[in-house]
């Protein structure tokens, strides 16, 4: 079969989509780019934000024509959205043959090899009774009568013939799940997940609900993952955790010792691993990246000098109401500690603009933080309620959508002008990158990156190739890149 897999959300939604695209193609099944070769189409979603879910929703919908010209399409919904709204999601979208929730990703697989095979059983059935050998395949034979009324004008579709909802939390995910899958052959970093779901339960957010509770892998388990990654090409890792710093803590809410921090034994134990060139991570809770992991990020030069901190938002009473255990001032003693300890660090963060009952007064203090740490980038999100969570329930507080989007543009304004004097500072400078390769629309232009997570880009040089570290001189720069060529 061919398959189409759309995602959406977060980059552990990518890490799940190549998962299973990895565990498609183990059974033979082809990974296709476009749509039009699909035979088979996998929506992995995300619920974070509303606007999410209604473009996923849109776009489920709008396959509701080809379906019909295409009876023989499979099409399933896995991830957050599955989760968040299960079965519900049939009625809406009758011609969807699977709901998958987040603890029963590894199942699609084999959900697409039953639906394969009840059908041709179908068929079979279909040629002994006599009848067309495709009625009842595609759709439910009983709602045959719903696609007439179909063709006589009436609008409601007709269900999908297989219909499997999986909602169920089952651990066995965290460690079925870790297959790759990487067809350009080019490829230097991957994604691996080291931590699944979130027990912090800050106010505004769904993952919690979505995800469950917080599990983490072995180290060893890990470390055999990277070590295989690394044997097939891969020089940087990005480790992925909704709050990643929490691996091997067990689920405990409260933040760690000083001196605990199993996530730093782990960095450890990957930066013994020869062929690993870089680490990334995303992204630790500010309250979790204690001592000791300030420490081994000191130590080891293999993970990047780039930190993912997100803060949400500048004004304690805020931070109080988001049930985020630290204050703005305990928020800037992490950075000043890291920055103390690594030099040369950037950081970039998650803001939260327009939450309930947010003042001007308190988006002034989520501004005046952001200014103070000169962040290199920073995703800021118009608050988006979300049924089920604690903030949802202040409906009294809301605040407009022209506000969020003034406080929206004042942060981007500013970051603009953050990261272009940033970048500007390191004119005349001489960086190491690792190199990750042509442009895919310009040949001419080839990039890498810093460990401060800075594009570099420089004209193609001979002996230089993907998956090098190499120096290059920087001469010119913009807010979103630095440009320049390679010294030996
Ligand atoms: N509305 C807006 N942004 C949200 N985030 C999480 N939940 C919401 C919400 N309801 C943001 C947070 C988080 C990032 C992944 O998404 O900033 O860090
Ligand atoms: Fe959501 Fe907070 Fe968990 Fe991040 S730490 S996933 S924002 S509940």
């Amino acid at each position: 079969m061919k398959i189409f897999i759309k995602t959406y959300g977060c980059q552990m939604n990518l890490r799940d989509s190549e998962a299973t695209a990895g565990e498609l193609n183990k059974l033979g099944h082809e990974i296709v780019y476009d749509e039009n070769e699909a035979d088979v189409f996998i929506f992995n979603t995300c619920s974070v934000r509303e606007k999410a879910e209604l473009k996923a929703v849109g776009k489920i919908g709008i396959l509701k024509k080809l379906k019909k010209k295409k009876p023989n399409l499979i099409i399933g919904i896995m991830g957050c959205m599955a989760q968040n709204k299960g079965e519900e999601l049939l009625k809406e979208l009758p011609h969807v043959n699977f709901v998958v929730g987040t603890g029963q990703l590894h199942k699609v697989p084999e959900l697409i090899t039953n639906i394969i095979e009840e059908r041709d059983k179908k068929r079979k059935q279909n040629i002994a009774k006599g009848l067309d050998e495709s009625f009842g395949v595609g759709f439910d034979e009983a709602s045959e009568e719903i696609l007439q009324n179909a063709k006589n004008g009436e609008r409601r579709m007709p269900r999908a013939d297989i219909q499997e909802v999986l909602l169920e939390n089952d651990e066995d995910v965290l460690e079925s799940l870790n297959s790759h899958f990487d067809d350009t052959n080019s490829a230097i970093s991957a994604f691996v997940a080291v931590t699944r779901g979130c027990n912090r339960f800050c106010s505004y957010c769904i993952v919690p609900y979505v995800r469950g509770r917080e599990i983490s892998r072995t180290i060893e388990d890990v470390v055999n993952e990277v070590t295989e990654l690394t044997v097939n090409g891969i020089k940087e890792v990005m480790l992925l955790g909704q709050n990643v710093a929490a691996f091997g803590l067990k689920g405990d809410t409260k933040a760690p010792a000083p001196e605990n921090s199993p996530f730093a034994d782990l960095l450890t134990e990957l930066c013994k691993i020869d062929k690993l060139k870089r680490i990334r991570f995303v992204s630790p809770y500010p309250s979790y990246f204690n001592e000791k992991l300030i420490n081994v990020l000191a130590k080891e030069e293999k993970i990047c000098h780039n930190i993912h901190l997100p803060f949400q938002s500048g004004s304690d009473r805020v931070l109080k109401a988001m049930n985020r255990q630290y204050t703005a001032e305990q928020y800037k003693n992490i950075i000043d500690k890291i920055k103390t300890a690594v030099p040369d660090v950037t950081f970039s963060t998650d803001i939260i603009v327009g939450f309930p009952g947010e003042t001007d007064e308190d988006f002034a203090k989520t501004r005046e933080v952001f200014n103070y740490v000169g962040f290199d980038n920073a995703y800021i999100f118009k608050y988006s309620p979300r049924e089920g969570t604690k903030a949802a329930e202040l409906t009294d507080l809301m605040v407009s959508e022209e506000v969020k989007e003034e406080r929206n543009q004042i942060l981007l304004n500013d970051l603009t002008k953050i990261t272009e004097q940033n970048n500007a500072d390191l004119c005349g400078s001489v960086v190491e990158i690792l190199v990750e390769g042509a442009s895919k629309r310009n040949s001419e232009r080839w990039s890498g990156r810093t460990s401060t997570n800075k594009v570099v880009i420089f004209p193609p040089t001979d002996g230089v190739d993907v998956g090098d570290i190499v120096n290059v001189k920087i001469d010119k720069s913009s807010s979103m890149s630095l440009f320049g060529k390679v010294v030996f």
